[in-house]
């Protein structure tokens, strides 16, 4: 297993190219899938994540070869709407070929995705709004087969959810009839599906609201659907919080300055500056700086994506603060690891209360989960010493090419492969 070392203290300088988002392309890559034609995704990150969706789009049938950022995925051929507990395990977002699958063939069997390391991320939304839509559900060997024909109506979900807004979008493509989805999600992966699936003939009304309606279509598709990813909001965030962290100052390329709305103010908030052009963003980071606390929230509210790499920014800022996850109350596997490096944080139900230090320190430490890796780099960035950081496999799941960004901003950071 592959693991960082990591020497601190550094100073961040320089530019980084922001890549296509990797929750944004994952759903359209499984929304190619509803529609058999050939498509070609622009801007697609190379991950392990996008990896392993391209080997479950082979498996059901489709013709995929990557080059570059660009990924053509050709769909005409598939047959096997069925999709193995062996992916599925490794990667929760696989469970989205559900809705495109049973769009196209009425039946999908798709296996359930299992544990996550931060608690439980049920998917009884998806299940009861794909009822709703007339299939029939039932449960075999840790797999969820669904079957039947959609019909129009009404799904209103508890709460907002970006997967289950996702796979019902996806089951309602072929459907020519009004769907209507309730306390939809509202992110900008969300409405990247949508505007992608314009392309292919599906109407929407309510685009980036939490009313939306889709209309979708059963007309062929005779040309090649080109379709370019929007930047990864999170990527940007996470390299913006490691510069207001480490010091410095860097230019993000790529990104759209809108998606990040919240995550600026909070920022700002902390004494950092910003300069937004175009799709540019500059951050200049001195001291000294204030700690802020706050809750993660659905969009357009502070992402919880973010949620550990901001815990790491106040850890080091003096003055008492608190960071709160609402969306996932136990996604919190990072804060141990960040008392190792020196941090003084303890949990309260879902709210780590933060005590700022003047110094982090180099350790070993582990990695639990995507966004816990990045906010352990960011942490033994800013330690003195070497951190080492194990089981950095997470990390590949969702930054492109991290060290070698982060590397190439005066970060001291290497792969050790074993
Ligand atoms: N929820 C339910 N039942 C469901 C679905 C969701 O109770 O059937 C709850 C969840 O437990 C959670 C809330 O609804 O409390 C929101 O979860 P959501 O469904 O929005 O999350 P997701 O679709 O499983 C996506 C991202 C996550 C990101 C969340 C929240 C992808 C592939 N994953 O997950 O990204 O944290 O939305 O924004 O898009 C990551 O990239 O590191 C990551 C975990």
């Amino acid at each position: 297993m592959d693991s960082f070392l990591i020497n601190g203290p550094t100073t961040l300088s320089g530019e980084v190219d922001i890549s296509g988002s990797k929750n944004a392309a994952l759903p359209i890559m499984t929304a190619c899938l509803a529609k058999p034609a050939v498509y070609r995704l622009k801007n697609v990150p190379s991950l392990r994540d996008t990896t392993t969706m391209i080997r479950l789009l082979k498996i059901i049938g489709a013709k995929v070869s990557h080059n570059n950022s660009i990924l053509t995925i050709d769909t005409n051929n598939c047959d096997n709407p069925n999709a193995p507990y062996e992916l599925v395990k490794t990667m929760r977002a696989s469970f989205y070929v559900l809705g495109p699958l049973l769009s196209r063939f009425e039946y999908a069997k798709v296996s359930l995705p299992g544990g996550c390391a931060w608690g439980p991320r049920p998917i009884d939304y998806h299940l009861k709004a794909f009822e709703q839509l007339g299939a029939k559900i039932t449960l075999r060997s840790g797999y969820i087969v669904t079957k039947g024909q959609l019909k129009a109506n009404v799904v209103k979900f508890p709460k907002p959810s970006v997967g289950a807004t996702g796979n019902v979008i996806m089951a309602c493509v072929n459907l020519v009839e009004h769907v209507t989805i309730l306390n939809a999600a509202k992110e900008p992966e969300i409405i990247d599906l949508c505007e992608f699936l314009k392309k292919t003939g599906v109407k929407f009304k309510g685009i980036g609201t939490d009313s939306l309606t889709i209309m979708g279509s059963n007309k062929e598709i005779s040309n090649i659907i080109d379709y370019s990813i929007i930047p990864d909001r999170i990527e940007a965030g996470t390299f913006l919080i490691a510069c207001a962290a480490t010091g410095g100052r860097i230019i993000l390329n790529n990104v759209n300055p809108n998606h990040l709305g919240n995550v600026l103010e909070n920022l700002k908030k902390t004494n950092v500056m910003i300069n937004i052009k175009n799709n540019q963003l500059e951050i200049i980071s001195k001291n000294p700086k204030k700690s802020v606390s706050l809750s993660t929230k659905v969009y357009p509210g502070f992402p919880t994506d973010l949620q550990a790499q901001w815990t790491t920014y106040m850890s080091i800022i003096n003055g008492d603060c608190f960071v709160e996850d609402t969306i996932y109350i136990d996604r919190f596997t990072h804060i141990p690891e960040l008392n190792r490096l020196g941090a003084k944080i303890i949990m309260d139900e879902n709210k780590a209360r933060i005590s700022g230090v003047k110094k982090l320190f180099g350790a070993h430490v582990m990695s639990t989960d995507i966004r816990a890796s990045a906010s352990l780099i960011i942490a033994s960035m800013c330690a003195d010493g070497e951190s080492s950081l194990s089981r950095i496999y997470h990390i590949d799941r969702g930054y492109e090419n991290i060290e070698l960004k982060l590397t190439k901003i005066g970060a001291s950071i290497k792969r050790i492969s074993s």
